[in-house]
């Protein structure tokens, strides 16, 4: 297949009471593993880049990596870019392949951020890509982007009605309690908020800071409406965790290959958890 818009999978998964999973991936092996898990479970998959890692690769690079992936499977994937708030980085890598992008300008004014995804949402409607954006602000640490817990806030279910309404955006990230990172203890998700937020906007919604959450309060918010869960932190602590476990055996290991295989493996085996979690094993024919 070739990559897909990840609106379809989206709105099957809102429908369908099951959420995809996107992964966040820096480096080809982690790409590669994350789809080896997604294929082997029969999921649809949201392969993800930060504007970090498109800095770090190249968006080129990376469309290109997960081109290859979409056409080696049967599975539909999508490839989005996380958090972005620079419109010229949206453009290029909507350039470069990208199905799904996110503008996030949870940072500015309500008026502000309708602005700003508004001008989206019209660029992509018209190449067929899909649009994410976020209201309220997710706490914690995603790449270069910094939330302090003071500074988190939780996204009103009214704005998130006119929000839409005013941007015409597909999906939704509404801050509903979870972090980027991993919690210093339980996650305080407000579950009600989710239910009304989900009463009142019918796009699918999207639980960011996807790592260290307890998998029935996973489950709880993927029954309410979240059509989407990012992983990230935890994936990059299991793959560098086995790199480090070789390193630890034999100290003076110098082919890439030895270190990568078991990071690969412990990626794919912590993704294909976070894919039945989530309730999209066998899915894919659903966005096929
Ligand atoms: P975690 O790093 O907590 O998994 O969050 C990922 C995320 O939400 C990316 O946008």
């Amino acid at each position: 297949m070739t990559l897909v818009s990840s609106t379809a999978m989206l709105q099957a998964a809102r429908a369908g009471g099951y959420a995809v999973c996107a992964f966040n991936v820096h480096t080809l092996e982690m790409l590669q593993a994350a789809v080896e898990a997604a294929a082997e479970a029969d999921a649809p998959l949201i392969l993800q880049s930060t504007v970090g890692t498109v800095k770090h690769l190249g968006a080129d690079y990376i469309a290109a990596a997960a081109k290859t992936a979409a056409a080696r499977t049967r599975i539909p994937i999508a490839l989005h870019l996380d958090h972005c708030t620079e419109f010229d980085v949206i453009v290029q890598c909507i350039r470069a392949g990208y199905t799904s992008v996110m503008i996030d300008a949870s940072h500015d004014p309500f008026e502000e951020n309708v602005r700003q995804t508004r001008r989206v949402v019209e660029l992509a409607a018209a190449v067929g890509v899909n649009v994410e954006a976020e209201l309220g602000r997710v706490g914690g640490v995603e790449d270069d982007l910094v939330v302090a817990d003071a500074d988190a806030l939780l996204a009103d279910p009214d704005e998130c009605a006119a929000f839409v309404e005013a941007t015409g955006v597909p999906t939704l990230a509404p801050a509903i309690g979870t972090a980027h990172g991993i919690y210093k203890g339980e996650p305080n998700i407000d579950f009600a908020r989710i239910e009304r937020i989900a009463a009142k906007v019918d796009v699918p919604l999207v639980l960011h800071g996807g790592s260290g959450i307890p998998e029935a309060q996973v489950r709880r918010a993927v029954s309410l409406g979240m059509a989407k869960m990012n992983v990230a932190t935890e994936l990059r602590i299991v793959f560098s965790d086995a790199i480090k476990a070789v390193f630890a055996a034999n100290p003076d290991e110098n082919d890439p290959r030895k270190y990568m295989i078991p990071a690969k493996k412990a990626l794919k085996a912590a993704a294909l958890e976070k894919i039945r979690l989530c309730g999209c094993a066998g899915k894919a024919a659903d966005a096929r």
